[in-house]
């Protein structure tokens, strides 16, 4: 053992080991200590607790690098377009010429759903949240496609079901709360065209391919891809610890990312924005109110578990929202407020001793209201883009021999042994 760590508990010495990752963070192995010590760790929130071993994204949060395979964030999203990227979370390398083209091929054999999952869209109220449809989609799809997953060949074939599948179901979704008959999609387009095509091409107004929105979904879907242990990631794993099938498993992720603190955020940063211009609440107040413990108004999209300087991919998210808005000439208030509020925020006491900056869904939701997509599909497109990652974290628990069904210890803090009284008695 090169290098441990020592316990004294009641004066008796315990020896850990230390085990160190390939960018040398360093971790306690406190794998045996319930067993030598009685003793178990106390994380909520598991702040400090490691529960694996990944090769598949690095983060460091002080430094605000975020890198999938080795890769910076910054350079896929210069050069890589989702589906690429999907490949290289998923099998651990970038693909050949071949690779991606049969990948394509595949997605596009994959885009259509089974007829009889069609008739569940129908029974949904029309006011039903997507995210709500969509993990139940995902779960019903076990049933529609009951293959075996212990191939590895069909297991590729089950993650590019899901990849390409997701798209149609999130699609569909939209067109059936609009009232609209869903489209069939085209095998002639890439994966994010085609996505497009399927939430807006209309017989009144034929969707048009745009080279700049394309990219800008692709860009929006790379920097959604990974982002290591996460709330929702972090439920794909526990979930299918119990070696559950992988469509009830991603569905679990789904469920876990739709909540504001975590997917949620790009809408609930959107609502934000439209409360403050609709109440003509000042940026200082909405400043003041974020820093006021009593209040329960936060800044969302502001602040993060791991970075504590500004997120990456938000500032890629922020260059692609001026770029955006600039071609299609759009003239946005909330993004004038977005951009007030960083700057008044970013200056105060509270946010800078907290280490609070805008991570990734501070311009998000800016973003896609640019591209046309409504308010309530926002956590969808999170979900779609956050898709390879899962899958990706679900094939390695599968083939880690250290990983074991999570099962977190307690420390019980209710009454100790109680009498019954019978209810006569009470
Ligand atoms: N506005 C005001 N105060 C904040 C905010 C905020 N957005 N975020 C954190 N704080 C304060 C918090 O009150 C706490 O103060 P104190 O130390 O005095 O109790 C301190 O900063 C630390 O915050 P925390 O909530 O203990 O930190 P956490 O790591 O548990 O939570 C977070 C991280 C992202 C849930 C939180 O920053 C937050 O609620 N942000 C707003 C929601 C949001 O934007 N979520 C999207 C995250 S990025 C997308 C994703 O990957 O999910």
């Amino acid at each position: 053992m090169s290098e441990y760590a020592q316990l004294i508990i009641d004066g008796k010495e315990h020896t850990l080991p230390v085990i160190e990752g390939s960018e040398g963070e360093k971790a306690i192995d406190i794998r045996s200590l319930r067993n030598s010590t009685g003793y178990i760790t106390f994380d909520p929130g598991f702040g400090n607790t490691g529960t694996c071993r990944s090769a598949i994204t690095y983060m460091d949060g002080e430094k605000g690098i975020l890198r999938y395979r080795g890769i910076p964030i910054e350079h896929l999203a210069e050069h890589s377009t989702f589906v690429e990227t999907a490949y290289l979370l998923i099998t651990g390398k970038l693909p050949t010429n071949d690779e991606l083209t049969n990948t394509s091929v595949m997605l596009n054999d994959f885009s259509l759903l089974h007829e009889n999952m069609k008739v569940f869209y129908q029974n949904y109220p029309p006011k039903a949240h997507p995210m709500g449809i969509l993990s139940a989609m995902v779960n019903a799809m076990r049933s529609f496609y009951p293959e075996l997953v212990d191939i590895d060949e069909e297991l590729n074939k089950t993650f590019l079901r899901l990849i390409s599948k997701i798209r149609t179901m999130a699609a569909m979704a939209y067109r059936i709360s609009m009232g609209h008959q869903p489209v069939t999609p085209r095998p002639d387009y890439c994966y994010c065209a085609n996505f497009l095509h399927m939430m807006f091409d209309s017989a009144v107004v034929p969707y048009v391919k745009d080279d700049d929105l394309v990219k800008a979904l692709n860009v929006f879907w790379i920097l959604h891809a990974d982002h290591e242990q996460n709330c929702s990631t972090t439920a794909v794993r526990v979930v299918g610890s119990g070696k559950v099938n992988i469509y009830a498993t991603i569905s679990a992720g789904i469920s876990a990312l739709w909540g504001p603190l975590h997917g949620g955020a790009n809408q609930a940063v959107i609502n934000m924005l439209e409360t403050i211009h609709k109440n003509g609440m000042s940026i200082e107040e909405a400043v003041a109110r974020a820093r006021d413990k009593q209040d329960p108004f936060r800044l969302m999209g502001f602040g993060h578990r791991v970075y504590k300087t500004y997120d990456p991919r938000g500032k890629i998210m922020k260059q692609m929202c001026d770029i955006i808005l600039g071609k299609l000439k759009i003239n946005d208030p909330l993004l004038d407020i977005a951009r007030k509020l960083e700057e008044v925020a970013l200056e105060d006491n509270y946010f800078q001793e907290k280490n609070l900056y805008p991570n990734v869904d501070f311009y998000a939701g800016i973003v896609l209201r640019a591209m046309g997509i409504p308010t309530n599909m926002f956590t969808v497109m999170f979900a779609i883009g956050r898709l390879p990652g899962w899958i990706a974290q679900w094939k390695e628990d599968l083939t880690d021999p250290e990983m074991k069904i999570s099962r977190p210890r307690q420390i019980y803090s209710g009454n100790t042994i109680s009498d019954y009284i019978p209810i006569h008695k009470r």
